[in-house]
């Protein structure tokens, strides 16, 4: 049966036009939007006119002065640029069926917009313009060291005079600046943003895809925190080698429960040791007992269970492949896809953890502790793995996550708990648990990877 997204029922393209002067968050928005919406299996891309003007523009001097509104050649350059950027989305939506196209620059003038917008009505696509106003002079100098001075606009020029030039960029795109206004824009759809998130423009949101952007991108905010994850302890099915169920720790896994506490305490780092943080877990024995040594708030969610393997519940794979060997060569040929009989599939899975992911966006410091197809689909929203590859992925026992976001970035650390436990990984091909081969390569490089692309 062929799986249906929110694209396929409504049968919408949209094309989400940044607007904003710099250093307001755009492109951090527009990579957010393009991880959650991929994640969901809804085509997205990002088109930043900022890497088309710098290769464009490659040979140009890229000052401040460059951005002057009456500079004719950088002009003339943004131009090129922009013509690029949406010459190549209108082709992905076209060839490559793209559903959401963002067109991340600062289109900060009317007359821009309105180019874009007839473009967009020529072609049948639905404008959302996604405006980040912001006037809090702190948050822009803290966002400019963040990510300005790095930027490959900047290279070998120093911290303080790359913070000078691009805060003169940003005046001179002040001189021309036009915000979004609910009557002098009145017939647009669009969202502002004011100040992050203290104050929420909408104007003529109309279908559902648009809506779901929206609301994402309102539970967005970026103060600092961090995310755990972990599976439980050691149960007594992962012993036997059975999944799904509703067993108890086993003694190892009680012995990592125990640990828990000291490893999260560790992982904070002595200045942040009073911090306060929420444990989430499932509603299922195993993650409540690795819980149950931790002193803060505790919260369970039905949506964190475990993969729900319907008639294989409580089966080891050997049985599965002996009793329903069709199944079990399915599940292995599309691992992503495949729904057990009478259970779930890793796409159900992701579907019934989109509230989770809604509200670990809008809160601060959370521990989750799960399971193992559920934390492989937590981890690829944060990781943007591909969907091919996260069923795939070894997330190993007795080993904390820590995931801290950055601007444009995930940090790893794992934290291991020099506790035994046995292997639940099922490498393809074979009904026999071990060590991973290649899950766990794919695990090490993502720890490592820096998922952002180009700042600017
Ligand atoms: P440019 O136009 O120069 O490309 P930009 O608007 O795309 O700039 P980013 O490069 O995305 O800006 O800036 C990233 C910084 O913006 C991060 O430090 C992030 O914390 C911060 N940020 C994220 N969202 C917002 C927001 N809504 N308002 C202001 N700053 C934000
Ligand atoms: O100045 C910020 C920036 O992202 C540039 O890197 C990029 O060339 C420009 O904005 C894109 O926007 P515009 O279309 O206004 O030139």
């Amino acid at each position: 049966m062929p799986v249906y997204s929110i694209s396929h029922v409504e049968n919408v393209r949209v094309c989400v036009v940044m607007v904003g002067l710099p250093a307001r968050g755009k492109s951090l928005i527009s990579q957010k939007i393009v991880r959650y919406l991929s994640w969901l299996s809804i085509k997205s891309r990002c088109f930043n006119v900022g890497s088309y003007r710098r290769e464009i523009a490659k040979d140009a001097v890229i000052d401040a002065e460059f951005f002057d509104p009456l500079n004719t050649e950088g002009l003339h350059y943004r131009q090129q640029a922009i013509d690029a950027a949406i010459f190549d989305m209108m082709k992905w939506f076209t060839e490559e069926n793209g559903v959401v196209g963002i067109l991340d620059a600062t289109n900060s003038t009317r007359k821009r917009r309105e180019m874009i917008l007839r473009l967009c009505r020529e072609n049948h696509i639905e404008p959302l313009f996604l405006e980040s106003w912001c006037n809090d002079k702190e948050l822009i100098l803290q966002n400019i060291a963040d990510v300005k001075t790095t930027s490959p606009d900047y290279i070998k020029t120093p911290n303080d005079i790359a913070t000078q030039d691009f805060l003169k960029r940003i005046e001179f795109y002040e001189t021309v600046y036009e915000t979004m206004d609910t009557a002098k824009d009145a017939n647009l759809t669009f969202i502002k943003l004011v100040n992050v998130n203290s104050q929420i423009v909408l104007n003529r949101i109309e279908t559902y895809l648009e809506s779901r952007i929206v609301y994402y991108v309102m539970n967005l905010h970026i103060k600092p925190r961090s995310i755990w994850l972990s599976r439980h302890g050691e149960s007594e099915f992962n012993l036997t080698g059975q999944i799904g169920g509703d067993a108890n720790l086993s003694e190892r896994g009680w012995r990592y429960a125990k640990k828990l506490p000291d490893l999260v305490l560790k992982s904070l780092g002595e200045e942040l040791k009073h911090t306060n943080l929420t444990v989430w877990t499932s509603t299922l024995k195993r993650t409540q007992q690795t819980a149950s040594f931790l002193p803060y708030k505790k919260l369970q969610w039905k949506a964190l269970d475990e993969l729900d393997a319907g008639e294989c519940d409580g089966m080891t794979y050997e049985e599965i492949e002996e009793r329903f060997p069709d199944d079990f060569k399915a599940r292995d040929d599309d691992k992503y896809e495949y729904r057990y009989r009478g259970g779930e599939s890793y796409r159900d899975i992701v579907i019934r953890l989109e509230p989770i992911i809604m509200e670990l966006e809008r809160q601060e410091n959370i521990l989750i502790i799960t399971h193992q197809a559920v934390l492989r689909c937590l981890y690829a929203y944060f990781m943007n793995v591909p969907q091919e590859e996260s069923p795939w992925m070894s997330i190993p026992l007795h080993t904390l996550i820590k995931l801290e976001p950055r601007a444009y970035s995930t940090l790893v650390t794992r934290i291991k708990a020099d506790i035994p436990a046995v292997s639940t990984y099922k490498e393809k091909g074979t009904s026999q648990l071990g060590e991973a081969k290649t899950g766990e390569l794919i695990f090490k490089s993502r720890d490592l990877i820096n998922n952002s692309e180009e700042a600017l």
